[in-house]
């Protein structure tokens, strides 16, 4: 995105994570702030774009899972970023039109872009929401939640890439899972210093740079899906979910461990 045709964001002189991650994918929304962080940030952790793109085809083999074999028509997705398509709307609607989804992010960016997110089915719903994930609290209470969403049903709260960037990642699941209604699902992606040594590097780089960014131990995500059932195969690096016929992404492409699992 050039400097004199932003959208209405405000400019950022600081480094901000979801355009960081649109440059590495190859889109269009990054000010020279966050080019120059994700540059170094690739040559701190020459994996990083890999890992990228194979957790994009992890949120949607989530995201059809949930749907297809699951049967989950609702979902909450925190952290959205910028749309790259197919978001995860797209997926989840190609498979079963009348499903809802709400999407919340904090980057104005990602707001001056919600039109991408808001293009749902007939049938279906979509919403967006600016929020601050710090706070999850006060999300249950959003109008546009409330008239999307019925927390009565099961929901699918998805948070693909996202609680690297929080430092109460506990907290936040807890806060969120707590009012969803049995048989919800728990759908995470997140980072962790496991399973690529070299990419704590890449968290030292994306924090000097303002992007705090905290690795998770395996037995840290273990935690987050405590009180839930886990779906096969458990935990494990985002590559091996449920892996589609033919994928042969290297499990030592992804810094991130993924997971599924059941509230009873
Ligand atoms: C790496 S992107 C992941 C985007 C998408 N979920 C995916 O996996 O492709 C992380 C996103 O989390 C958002 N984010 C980071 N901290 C947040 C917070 N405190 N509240 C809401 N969103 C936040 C960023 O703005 C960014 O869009």
């Amino acid at each position: 995105m050039s400097e004199r045709n932003d959208r209405g964001a405000v400019r950022g002189n600081r480094a901000n994570s979801a355009r960081v991650y649109d440059y590495i994918l190859g889109g269009k929304d990054h000010y020279a702030v966050d080019r120059e962080t994700a540059e170094a940030s690739l040559r701190a952790w020459p994996g990083l774009r890999a890992s990228m793109l194979a957790n994009r085809a992890t949120m949607r083999r989530m995201a059809h899972w949930l749907t297809a074999e699951a049967g989950i028509r609702q979902f909450l997705d925190i952290g959205t970023g910028i749309p790259t398509e197919p978001n995860l709307h797209q997926v989840v609607q190609r498979q079963a039109p009348e499903s809802r989804i709400v999407y919340v992010d904090n980057d104005p960016i990602v707001l001056a872009h919600a039109d991408a997110l808001m293009r749902s089915t007939p049938e279906g719903r979509t919403a967006y929401i600016q929020a601050d994930m710090t706070t999850p609290g006060s999300l249950l209470t959003e109008p546009a939640l409330r008239e999307t969403l019925d927390l009565n049903e099961p929901v699918a709260l998805t948070v693909i890439a996202m609680l690297q960037f929080v430092k109460d990642a506990q907290g936040l699941v807890e806060t969120l899972m707590e009012p969803l209604a049995p048989g919800s699902y728990l759908a995470l992606t997140l980072a962790t210093g496991d399973l690529a040594p070299e990419s704590g590097a890449l968290a030292r780089e994306y924090t000097q740079q303002g992007i705090p960014m905290y690795l998770r131990t395996r037995a840290e995500v273990d935690a987050l899906f405590a009180g839930l059932d886990l779906v096969e195969p458990g935990v494990t690096p985002m590559t091996s979910w449920r892996p589609a016929d033919g994928d042969t992404s290297p499990v030592a492409a992804t810094n991130m461990y993924a997971g599924v699992a059941r509230k009873p």
